[in-house]
């Protein structure tokens, strides 16, 4: 019987198994430009309006990640930014779009309050039809991350428990409620990343004792940050199924994603995340 030596894959020694094929899905993003950018408030620990910020160095680096965006095949949407809402770079947080229905968003600090309807009425004017105001307060999808047909959805500092039962009555998809418990990462977006339809990254210490075992539960292979790779908003990454855009200094994370066949490209919002947010915070996925 032939028998042929398997060989393992260069920066895996020992591995047979072979680096699973990535594929790219093409998204449609919509996108804030940080033109009115500044920290005026503290509604995170990560932000210190004593300290100077400035939107034209936000807005350059803001530029890079739509180009980027755009280079890797994908089509981004603007809303034109609102003087006086400096948070609306923030565009995850403007709603949560599933199969083309769209979840407003209703924020729990006073301060970005307005953001909620302006996001809506972006929707509105593009002809989306189902478009829910809702009841609870949820941050759009700071909170709410779809992976497969499985909606993520974190509370704890941010999104109201009840918002999940609105978002899964609403979406008609199950909803995965996990309890966030360290003020730095208080959107799940900064504790958790969806890579592709099965799989996440994510800190685990962020959840609470019972979230953590859900996850553990779900995604038993999933990649695991380290509290290093997650200060530096290393979870704050966008997916598109092969490459994964994240901080350059989350060097743990990039390691473990090219391990499995991902290609992590760096990519540093500095000046934003004096605001607490980062890459992914300035995308909000329309699916369908
Ligand atoms: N300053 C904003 C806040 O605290 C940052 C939002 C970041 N967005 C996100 N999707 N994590 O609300």
């Amino acid at each position: 019987m032939p028998y042929s030596d398997p060989i393992a894959p260069a920066d895996r020694p020992g591995s047979t198994t072979p680096l699973p094929q990535r594929t790219v899905t093409p998204k449609r993003i919509l996108m804030c430009a940080p033109r009115h950018f500044d920290v005026t408030y503290s509604i995170n620990p990560w932000m210190h309006p004593e300290k100077p910020s400035d939107a034209g160095s936000a807005l350059v680096q803001w530029e890079r990640l739509r180009d980027l965006y755009q280079e890797l095949g994908h089509t981004v949407e603007l809303i034109e930014p609102i003087p006086g809402l400096p948070d609306m770079v923030f565009a995850a947080n403007g709603a949560t779009v599933v199969d083309g229905k769209v979840l407003a968003a209703r924020f729990r600090h006073m301060e970005r309050t307005a953001e909620g309807p302006a996001y809506m009425e972006w929707f509105r004017t593009q002809g989306y039809t189902d478009v829910h105001w809702p009841e609870f307060i949820n941050e759009g999808e700071g909170d709410y991350l779809l992976a497969g047909r499985r909606l993520l959805a974190g509370t704890g500092f941010r999104t109201d428990l009840r918002s999940h039962f609105e978002a899964q009555e609403f979406f008609g998809v199950p909803v995965t409620g996990l309890t966030l418990v360290d003020p730095r990462f208080y959107h799940l977006d900064t504790a958790l990343a969806v890579l592709s339809d099965e799989e996440v990254m994510y800190f685990p210490e962020a959840f609470s004792a019972g979230s953590q075992a859900v996850l553990r539960e779900l995604y038993p292979d999933a990649i695991l940050a380290t509290e290093e790779d997650a200060e530096v908003f290393g979870l704050n990454a966008f997916s598109d199924g092969r490459h994964v855009l994240l901080p350059s200094a989350a060097t743990h994370l990039a390691d473990k994603l090219r391990k499995r066949g991902f290609e992590p490209i760096g990519i540093d919002l500095p000046e934003l995340l004096k605001a607490g947010g980062g890459a992914k915070c300035c995308t909000l996925e329309l699916r369908g």
